[in-house]
């Protein structure tokens, strides 16, 4: 199964970003997870990141195109924001999971609302990067 994973902007700087949130593990340090982790379930992995919305919704819209058969994506602040990642997922019709590695429930209000969430199938949430390895064998075993 081919997965595209999706991280959005600041995830770039884990390691450096709040620490007493999102750990002291590094972006690269999340990329050997996830692939580690796609090698363990046999899944063929792609990673992109990016701060950019527009970038992120192209990705998400080329991914109808290239064979992609399922998305994790952790939006990051555009959680909480943007209909445009909303509606690219919904475009698409891949199955799509959430991913985020603090708990959005247990911060600031704010953070409760997702709207990329609401075209997501399944949703993992507080687990650190083990929410990456739950989402990709929630699709893997799809
Ligand atoms: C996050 C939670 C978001 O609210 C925040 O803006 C992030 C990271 C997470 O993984 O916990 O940048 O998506």
């Amino acid at each position: 199964m081919k997965l595209l994973i999706v991280n959005g902007p600041n995830l770039n700087l884990l390691g450096i970003r709040e620490k007493h949130i999102y750990g002291d593990r590094d972006y690269d340090a999340l990329c050997r997870y996830i692939r580690a982790e796609a090698e363990r379930l046999g899944c063929e992995v792609e990673l992109f990141q990016s701060n950019h919305e527009g970038a992120i919704v192209d990705r998400i819209q080329q991914s109808y195109f290239d064979g992609t058969e399922g998305i994790v994506i952790n939006p990051a602040a555009y959680t909480h924001t943007s209909v445009a990642i909303l509606d690219a997922l919904k475009a698409v019709q891949l199955p799509a999971v959430e991913v985020h590695l603090s708990d959005v429930n247990a911060r600031e209000e704010f953070r409760r609302l997702s709207y990329a969430g609401m075209a997501c199938e399944a949703h993992f949430i507080g687990l650190g990067f083990e929410g990456y390895a739950r989402a990709m064998e929630y699709l893997c075993k799809l």
